[in-house]
């Protein structure tokens, strides 16, 4: 568990690394990637175990009998989150963008209203539109420099056409663990409007010390008819190209729909991300997360005190995640401005705020799953970018 390891990611196709200069025009050879939420650590050695036992069996067939899987995802569920769970609820897809997809292709029709709470991580929309659904932006306010909801404002949005929620919890940006009131909140609003609810909760685990994450099923147990939960290893771990995701439905009919669009459309997971997901759900992976989530809380303070220190910048305090939201309005500068400080002064790629949706055009997303020299850098770069504020 050395997270201060330096390792060089340049080369190796990594979406982070390999992608950033064309999409940011920032070099790998000199700049900082911190976009892309994937990070620069090694997973557990169990994880490291599987695939090398894979690898030195050397056979690569189909993959049979998940009950290991699914008795793995059952005891971390319980174990880490105190939710009991039937290992029969659970779908594997291809992650949970997938299983997003998924959801909005079994539950939604073209022209029916996906609810967002925007600024929101940007695949949802992305999913939403390609399926043509229509995207319903229900923007988060900000109170006291954090993002709370304001359901007043959201009954008076809604139009009828709305079918199901996409929930992010905890919230990527802005890194809120929304608490079990503001998840009431969130089912009694679906109630309300006869809403399905996709409660996409792949941070879960990334969770900062003191703060503790409610599923969703223990906030409102009355909605588990309603009520479909995502969870992975994959964001957790950092395992995200093994592109494996749990959608749990409590719900007999609902996850026997849900089972037949799978089976219609052909998805069944891979076998390298089973057996990853198996072994990182395990005593082992649950002692590299709390390490993992200790250094990431060094991380943020440091980062934090950097960018309190330029004038007019502001970052939300981070609950859980790994994603620094920082918000530059106070600078007085336009979009184009900031950004061109952050991209070709300091030479950091960071997450464009517009991406996520209404609310976000003042913001950048950083991600602070590095190695803390790193973190350093990008904190002393960003203060030379913006030094004539001091
Ligand atoms: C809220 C949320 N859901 C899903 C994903 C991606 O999931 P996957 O890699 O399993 O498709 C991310 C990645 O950052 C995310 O933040």
């Amino acid at each position: 568990m050395d997270f201060d390891e330096v390792i060089d990611r340049r080369g190796t196709h990594s979406s982070k690394w390999d992608t950033m200069e064309q999409v940011y025009g920032v070099s790998p050879d000199d700049g900082l990637a911190m976009w892309v939420a994937d990070m620069d650590f090694r997973p557990p050695e169990a994880v490291q175990r599987a695939v090398e036992a894979m690898a030195a069996h050397g056979i690569y067939g189909y993959f049979g009998d998940d009950r290991a899987y699914r008795e793995s995802i059952r005891w971390w569920m319980a174990e880490r989150h105190g939710w009991e769970i039937d290992p029969a609820w659970i779908q594997t897809t291809n992650g949970l963008v997938n299983g997003t997809a998924m959801c909005v292709d079994t539950w939604t029709a073209p022209g029916d209203g996906v609810v967002l709470f925007t600024p929101v991580y940007h695949a949802f929309a992305r999913v939403i539109r390609a399926a043509e659904r229509e995207v319903v932006e229900c923007p988060l306010a900000v109170r006291d420099g954090r993002y709370e909801m304001d359901f007043d404002a959201y009954d008076a949005q809604m139009t009828g056409r709305e079918k199901m929620v996409i929930l992010c919890s905890p919230h990527n940006p802005g890194g809120r663990v929304w608490t079990a009131a503001e998840l009431r909140g969130v089912a009694d609003f679906c109630k309300r409007h006869d809403l399905l609810l996709v409660s996409d909760e792949i941070h879960h685990d990334l969770v900062l010390p003191g703060h503790a994450h409610t599923v969703m099923a223990r906030a409102a147990p009355e909605i588990t008819d309603r009520l479909v939960m995502m969870s992975a290893t994959t964001k957790t771990f950092n395992i995200a190209g093994a592109h494996v995701g749990n959608v749990i439905i409590p719900d007999d009919t609902r996850r026997k729909q849900f089972a037949q669009r799978m089976a219609a459309l052909g998805i069944s997971p891979n076998s390298f991300g089973l057996h990853m997901a198996t072994a990182a759900y395990s005593p082992e992976g649950a002692e590299w997360v709390d390490a993992l989530m200790r250094y990431i809380d060094g991380n943020r303070r440091i980062f934090d005190a950097g960018i309190a220190r330029i004038p007019g910048l502001a970052s939300m305090p981070l609950e859980a995640t790994y994603l620094a939201w920082v918000d530059f309005t106070g600078t007085g500068m336009t979009t184009e401005e900031f950004t061109r400080r952050v991209e070709r002064d300091a030479r950091i790629a960071a997450n464009h705020g517009t991406t996520f949706g209404k609310g976000g055009e003042s913001f950048l997303r950083f991600n602070l799953a590095t190695p803390r020299v790193r973190v350093e850098k990008a904190v002393g770069q960003l203060q030379k970018a913006f030094g004539d504020l001091q």
